[in-house]
């Protein structure tokens, strides 16, 4: 069975991803938040392609049951509930809300998904979740970083080749490995005992610790911290918890 891993959302089309399960991977922050706020007991998240598109979601739903959350730069929208810290996403604040959710890079490449058969969400917090569950799955299988801003971006190579590395151990199944799928798996051999420091060194890390975020880096690099397992389909994110597809 062939796994693909993309370095950067702009290396598939949205045609390419049809009759595959996408899993994608924003490690800095996107898929890390998205896992709090289902853990702590968000209903849904209905991803945006921009600020304008939440507002105009947020605009065609009762107030009452809605936040509007995401960032620009890493830093809260003016007039958003909530931006983009895992650690913001608490029970009393989310639970049985509706998240309508616009970050930078990870929710347009979510979007950017909405062909695919089924597509799942993936951090270092949530990773075994997502291993067992890719186990399962019988059709390619395609890892898309997010990466920063079109370009490639380190902690999400590092964990799409930390999927790639346990799913080969752990499924017993022989997987065709791509050359992104192989080069991921490079890097993560090189960082493997050192993922917290990786994540303090890379280019978004560094800038979220800039910007006073510092604090956010260790949850983002804590493996099964939050095991979730978010999908998205039918343009939401819910928890499933039965078997996301064949
Ligand atoms: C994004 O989607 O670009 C990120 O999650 C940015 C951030 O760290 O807030």
């Amino acid at each position: 069975m062939k796994i693909d891993v993309c370095l950067s959302p702009h290396e598939v089309s949205e045609e390419k991803l049809k009759d595959h399960i996408v899993v994608v991977v924003d490690v800095l922050r996107a898929s890390t938040t998205i896992c709090a706020a289902l853990a702590a007991g968000a209903k849904e998240i209905i991803p945006a392609e921009s600020i304008e598109e939440a507002i105009r979601l947020a605009s065609n739903l009762s107030r009452d049951a809605i936040l509007l959350c995401g960032e620009r730069e890493g830093k809260l929208i003016e007039g958003f509930n909530l931006a983009n810290s895992p650690l913001e996403y608490k029970p009393k604040i989310v639970k049985g809300k509706t998240l309508i959710f616009g970050s930078t890079n990870g929710t347009p490449t979510i979007v950017k998904t909405r062909l695919a058969t089924r597509t799942l969400l993936a951090g270092f917090v949530n990773l075994p979740t997502i291993v067992g569950a890719l186990a399962e799955v019988k059709i390619p299988i395609i890892i898309l970083c997010s990466g920063k801003l079109g370009q490639f971006a380190l902690e999400d190579a590092v964990c799409a080749g930390n999927i790639v590395h346990a799913l080969r151990q752990s499924a017993g199944i022989n997987y065709e490995l791509t050359d992104g799928a192989g080069a991921a798996l490079l890097l993560y051999r090189h960082f493997q005992d050192s993922i917290l420091q990786m994540i303090k060194e890379s280019d978004h890390g560094r800038y979220l610790a800039s910007i006073g975020m510092q604090h956010d880096l260790p949850v983002c690099a804590e493996i099964n911290r939050i095991p979730v397992l978010p999908v998205y389909h039918d343009g939401k994110i819910r928890v499933q918890k039965d078997k996301p597809g064949r």
